[in-house]
């Protein structure tokens, strides 16, 4: 009996670490996605407007970012742009979590 539980947690260990090798890896954990995405509305949404079309912060709609990379976008997010009011989000966004907000809001996906 006890030799079950054993291989049973050695399971749990085992998945554990597979999953925090795929975060590692850049691929964004379901849990922490669907966190990202309650803090685009809500906390970016509160100068981006919850629906992403701007309000005291730009347009974030995929047309309004279409003109400009992922690494100056994903740097804006990270570092803050200084003398506007967007902050830097760093370290409470790695550099993986600020890439993966890039791609959800150029598929137009933030706002709905
Ligand atoms: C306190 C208000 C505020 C908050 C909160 C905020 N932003 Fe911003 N953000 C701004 C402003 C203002 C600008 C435009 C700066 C300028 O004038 O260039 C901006 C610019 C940006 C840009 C660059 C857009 C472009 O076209 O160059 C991105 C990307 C961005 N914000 C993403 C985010 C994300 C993602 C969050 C949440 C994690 C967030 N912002 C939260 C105010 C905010």
């Amino acid at each position: 009996m006890a030799k079950h539980v054993v291989v049973l947690l050695l399971a749990i260990v085992w998945a554990a670490a597979l999953v925090f090798e795929a975060s590692a890896d850049g691929a964004i954990a379901a849990p922490r996605q669907a966190q990202l995405l309650h803090m685009l509305k809500h906390d970016c949404g509160s100068c981006h407007g919850m629906t992403m079309k701007g309000g005291l912060g730009s347009s974030l709609m995929p047309e309004a970012l279409a003109g400009k990379s992922d690494d100056e976008l994903v740097a804006v997010i990270l570092d803050g742009r200084p003398g506007t009011p967007m902050p830097r989000w760093h370290p409470l966004l790695t550099a993986a979590e600020a890439t993966w907000l890039v791609r959800t809001l150029r598929r137009g996906e933030a706002g709905q």
